[in-house]
């Protein structure tokens, strides 16, 4: 298919799209670089435009804003939505998103971006959220059912776009069988919103008796989320707090205020619950679409991989953990040495967090199946992680 990759209203430039591998096979023309997803800019040459690594790497960024071969229970989902690969989804809705305003325009077609953006119109989601958040799912039946942002979310976990009174909210659900994500989703959220970080706001639903989070949309149809690993990806390795540093410099040249402190508030977080999936996709910037211009850093988001999730064990209580600076696996005590300025954290309002927690997890527990033993060991580590932010702020 011949199309234009449109950024919002704006031709970035025109090439062939084939939609059966989900790969551009040749770019004719690039008409704006400027308005382009921000990984290609490094890729562009302009005396060749066919150059391999832009044509790999746009169809590799095309690919990354589907659904992730790594998605749980991925075998289910494309049986029920009855299709063979994730790539097949990617340009059904004009490859709209709900996360950027990138989108394909078939040439020739006088589609306009007000009529099919999906922050202005409305999509189905009953069939896909079925069949992708439910535990014995049926196949779709109505065609519309794939004219979705649900086409275009990244990551691990099962998760749905829905409306509700007119806000675009996400679901997500746990991995595999493990079910705590949502909680430690909210939890990271009462933190932000006691400490009185930019977040996002997750709160707990449940759908057909599982627990799952929400949270609304964070974009607007005037801005797009740029990842940090789109960011860094041009930019040399060093070791991690060189590129945390480097990170920080890019942003305040760029003139995002507050840069420092709002990544810092995002490892204060992740240090609290032990959070240990900060990969570089679970953080960015916001920029205006229209302008171009770099507004903030994004809201902290996708917090649920938290609380040694993956190391619970009823006989043993595991106390160490690891997070992620930049491309490194550290202790999250080495982690939290970035943090320059961390006197300013009144920890007192972190006091009944716990508690908080404890009761949360008991309410949710005909749900969850948590034993009391699972309960009071999250709520043992969160407690352990509040002393040990008390002590650094006292000592520093
Ligand atoms: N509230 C939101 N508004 C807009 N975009 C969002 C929102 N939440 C998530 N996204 C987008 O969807 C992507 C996947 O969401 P998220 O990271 O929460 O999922 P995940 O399955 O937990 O990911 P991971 O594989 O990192 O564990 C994000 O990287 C981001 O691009
Ligand atoms: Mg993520």
């Amino acid at each position: 298919m011949k199309c234009i990759l449109m950024n919002k209203n704006v031709e970035v430039l025109l090439a062939d799209y084939d939609s059966a591998t989900g790969v551009f096979i040749k770019v004719y023309d690039v008409y704006n670089i400027d308005y382009a997803p921000y990984i290609l800019k490094s890729f562009y040459n302009s005396a060749d435009i066919n150059d391999t690594p832009f044509r790999t790497n746009l169809s590799g960024w095309f690919k990354g804003r589907g659904i992730p071969s790594w998605r749980d229970k991925l075998d289910l989902l494309l049986h029920r939505l009855n299709i063979n690969a994730p790539c097949e989804l990617l340009d059904k809705a004009f490859g709209l998103s709900l996360s950027d305003q990138y989108w394909l325009k078939p040439l020739n077609s006088n589609i306009k971006y007000e009529d099919i953006n999906f922050f202005d119109n409305d999509f189905d989601y009953a069939e896909f959220m079925e069949a992708s958040l439910s535990k014995n799912g049926s196949y779709i039946k109505n065609a519309s059912s794939l004219i979705t942002p649900n086409n275009t979310t990244d990551g691990m976990l099962k998760k749905a776009w829905i409306i509700e009174n007119g806000t675009r909210y996400l679901l997500k659900g746990g991995y595999k069988n493990e079910t705590l994500q949502p909680f430690n989703e909210v939890l990271a959220s009462e933190i932000c919103r006691r400490l009185g970080f930019d977040h996002v706001e997750y709160t707990l639903d449940t759908y057909k008796d599982t627990v799952v989070s929400k949270c609304p949309c964070f974009i607007t149809k005037d801005t797009e989320l740029i990842t940090c690993h789109q960011i860094r990806n041009d930019m040399k390795r060093h070791d991690s707090v060189e590129d945390y540093e480097e990170y920080i410099k890019r942003l305040e040249n760029e003139e995002i205020k507050d840069a420092r402190i709002k990544i810092e508030n995002m490892y204060i977080v992740d240090f609290l619950i032990m959070n240990e999936d900060r990969h570089l996709n679970n953080f960015g910037i916001i920029r205006d679409v229209n302008t171009l211009k770099w507004l903030d850093v994004a809201p902290i988001f996708d917090n649920g991989q938290s609380l040694n999730i993956e190391y619970y064990d009823e006989e043993e209580l595991h106390i160490s953990g690891e997070g992620k600076l930049f491309y490194e696996v550290k202790s999250f005590d080495e982690i939290i040495e970035v943090v320059k300025d961390i006197k300013r954290i009144d920890v007192n309002k972190l006091d009944g967090l716990v508690e908080w927690f404890d009761d949360l997890l008991h309410e949710y527990q005909h749900l969850t199946g948590y034993s009391d033993t699972r309960i009071n060991r999250l709520c043992i580590l969160l407690n352990r992680q509040i002393n040990k932010l008390k002590k650094l702020v006292e000592n520093n």
